[in-house]
Order: C-alpha cells, then sequence, then structure tokens
C-alpha cells in the first residue's frame, strides 16, 4: 500500500537577492535563514526515499492564461520544463542557473486523473505547461545537488475568481491521499507559496500583509483543526492576502489530521515567510 512519507509547505520566492533589493538587508537575512530550514526539510524529504513528489502551487499567469484558468490542473507527460521568459520577473530570474527539465510521475500523475473522475474532479490536463519559481524555487531549495525524485506538478487557481474553495481544495487534497494509498509507491507532497501578501495583481496593496490572520491559520495547522480553515471564504482570503493558502489547503486535505510543525516564520514588509513541516503517522 502506498503512503505518503513527507509533507511541507513553504513560501515560493526563494532568492536573497530579491528580497535584499525589495526589504534590504532584513530581507537577505530572513529568506535565507528560511531557506535554510527548507534545506533542512529537504533532508528529511530524501531520507524518506520518495518514488515522486507531488508539487502543488499556483499558476502566476504564466504557464496558463485568459484563454483557459482551469480551478486545478495535472501536469501529466514524461517530463516538464522550466519556464524560461525573455522579460522574467526577478523572482523567475532566479530559475536561470536551475536544470532544463524535470521527470514526471507519468503513473502517479494518471492515477490521479483518472481515480479523479470516479471521486467527482474533473480535473483539467496539461502535456506542456512549463513550471515557474512556485515549482522550481522550493523544488531545488529542498534538494540541493542532491537528485530530485519524479514529480506530479499541480496547479490551483489562486489568483482568479472565482477559485476553487478551501473546503474544495482540501477535499482535493483527501483524493489526493486515497489515490496515494490505492498505489504502490511512496509519496512526499509540497504546497507552495504565502504567506500572506499582494502580488502586482493588487498593486495598491504590494508591500501589506497580514500577520493577525498568518498567525491564525499557523494556530489551526498546528492543532490539527481544519475545519475552521475549510471554512474560510474567498472574501477572507483575499482581504488577507492569502490567496495562495489554497495551495496549502490541498496538501492539508492529503494529510489531515496530522499536524503542523512550524520550522520557519519570518516577517518582512514585503510577504511573511514560512516553512512547515508535518509530523506523519
Ligand atoms: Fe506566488
Amino acid at each position: 500500500m502506498g503512503q505518503i512519507v513527507f509533507a511541507g509547505a513553504m513560501s515560493h520566492v526563494l532568492d536573497p537577492d530579491y528580497y535584499d533589493r525589495a526589504c534590504g538587508a532584513a530581507g537577505r537575512q530572513k529568506v535565507t535563514e528560511c531557506m535554510a530550514e527548507i534545506a533542512r526539510m529537504g533532508e528529511r524529504l530524501t531520507a524518506a526515499r520518495p518514488d515522486a513528489l507531488i508539487v502543488v502551487a499556483d499558476d502566476h499567469l504564466n504557464a496558463f492564461s485568459f484563454n483557459a484558468v482551469p480551478a486545478i490542473c495535472v501536469r501529466i507527460g514524461r517530463d516538464v520544463q522550466r519556464m524560461v521568459q525573455d522579460h522574467a520577473e526577478a523572482f523567475d530570474k532566479v530559475l536561470d542557473h536551475m536544470p532544463e527539465r524535470y521527470p514526471l510521475h507519468e503513473a502517479l500523475a494518471g492515477e490521479i486523473l483518472e481515480r479523479g473522475l470516479a471521486a467527482d474532479f474533473d480535473l483539467a490536463m496539461s502535456w506542456e505547461a512549463p513550471v515557474d519559481h512556485a515549482f522550481l524555487s522550493p523544488v531545488n531549495t529542498l534538494h540541493g545537488a542532491r537528485p530530485i525524485p519524479p514529480l506530479v506538478p499541480i496547479w490551483v487557481n489562486s489568483f482568479v475568481a472565482p477559485q476553487p474553495t478551501a473546503r474544495r481544495c482540501f477535499a482535493f487534497g483527501r483524493h489526493l491521499a486515497n489515490v496515494v494509498r490505492a498505489t504502490p509507491w511512496r509519496v512526499g507532497i509540497i504546497a507552495t507559496g504565502g504567506l500572506s501578501h499582494f502580488p502586482e495583481l493588487s498593486l495598491p496593496r504590494v508591500g501589506e500583509t497580514d500577520t493577525v490572520f498568518d498567525r491564525r491559520l499557523i494556530h489551526w495547522m498546528e492543532a490539527g483543526e481544519h475545519e475552521p480553515l475549510q471554512a474560510l471564504t474567498a472574501d477572507e482570503l483575499h482581504k488577507a492576502g492569502e490567496h495562495e493558502f489554497l495551495n496549502w489547503m490541498v496538501l492539508l486535505g492529503a494529510v489531515s489530521p496530522a499536524r503542523a510543525a512550524v520550522r520557519y516564520f519570518g516577517e518582512l514588509p514585503r510577504i511573511n515567510l514560512a516553512a512547515v513541516e508535518w509530523s506523519l503517522a
């Protein structure tokens, strides 16, 4: 029987130079500390010998466009390419030194899609979408020079209204756990993004965070209280700059009722950085 052998969630702009420019020396120091904790989490991930790593992140209108915005999309195929942009945002420039192609766990992705139909999840799929910093900054920070297991990238629409609900994302995470149990594989799962911040799409609020709201989310995750998290509304998430927490909701559904252990939480004017790991039975 398959099992989830590692679960972690973390911020996904992991670039000391970016934070130095955005927030000064404190920004560089805090993201460096956060990245060191994520690297330690990665050692535990590798020690758990995963056959596959599910990465739940959101699209920043990089992979998809207003041509089609899938609520939840699973990347299929044999491998996935790193996104290449001529005029990359600063936090996507950090991708330049990273490997260009990553193997995928095609069989696990196929199971998630096919069993999804039986579980009332009509998931989008893509053979072509590239992965950006939201996937590759955490994956490369976790692994350093060690081999990266085959990935299953999954996008959640956290930016374009109407987004899937927190409860729906949690239910999709339950589906992932059920699928893993029905396979022979050891699977790691990470969710990326957050915590509170406002992207350029919400320009007037760039530079704001909501530490009180972040700490409430962390309290519920540490206590394993997942009902109030599922009850979060789109309006609450939007007002607090927690749009990317939908990715974390998928992970919570996959590991519930496991409790979170905070490895790092750091306040910055631009974003509150976090790295969290779950204690799995
Ligand atoms: Fe993001």
